[in-house]
């Protein structure tokens, strides 16, 4: 599993507002993910919020480590900085080829824990995979979505 955050490189000449609308954006991230983390055997999460990613890839480490040298030469973001590099006993996101959440926008489940996970990881702080897991567990709607 490697977990890492990045922040959106919106364009050469205006930083990212909250109005800007990230949709089509994260739809052809998604788009290009799903495709090739399909053949790869990965699946994962994408998340966003004000401004910064935080994704998770998990799969055969051969497989998660190239898509991620391509994910961090990607000029769509920038300060890509890798949280969490380990084996994982099991996924936790086996039915997710990449799901997309944008956490700016509205959403059916409580997001505050993720928001407060988001910015604590932004601020330099290190999670633990248990860590993780239980925030993920706690608050993914896992029922609800499958891509
Ligand atoms: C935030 C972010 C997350 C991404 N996640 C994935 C991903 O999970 N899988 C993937 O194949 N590409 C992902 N991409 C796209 C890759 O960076 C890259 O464009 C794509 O894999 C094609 O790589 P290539 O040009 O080296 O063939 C992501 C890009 C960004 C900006």
């Amino acid at each position: 599993m490697i977990a890492y955050t990045s922040d959106l490189v919106w364009s050469a000449d205006k930083a990212y507002s909250i109005d800007d609308d990230v949709t089509p954006l994260l739809r052809n991230i998604q788009q290009q993910a799903i495709t090739r983390n399909t053949a790869l055997d990965i699946t994962g999460l994408l998340m966003f919020w004000d401004g910064s990613f935080f994704q998770v890839l998990e799969g055969e480490e051969e497989a998660i480590r190239n898509v991620f040298t391509s994910i961090e030469k990607d000029p769509r973001h920038c300060h890509v900085r890798c949280l969490l590099d380990e084996d994982i006993p099991e996924r936790i996101f086996s039915q997710w080829r990449m799901r997309c959440l944008n956490l700016n926008a509205q959403c059916s489940f409580d997001k505050s824990e993720l928001i407060e996970m988001m910015q604590a990881y932004r601020n330099t702080f290190k999670p633990t995979r248990k860590s993780l897991m239980r925030v993920f567990h706690h608050t993914l709607p896992f029922n609800d979505l499958s891509i």
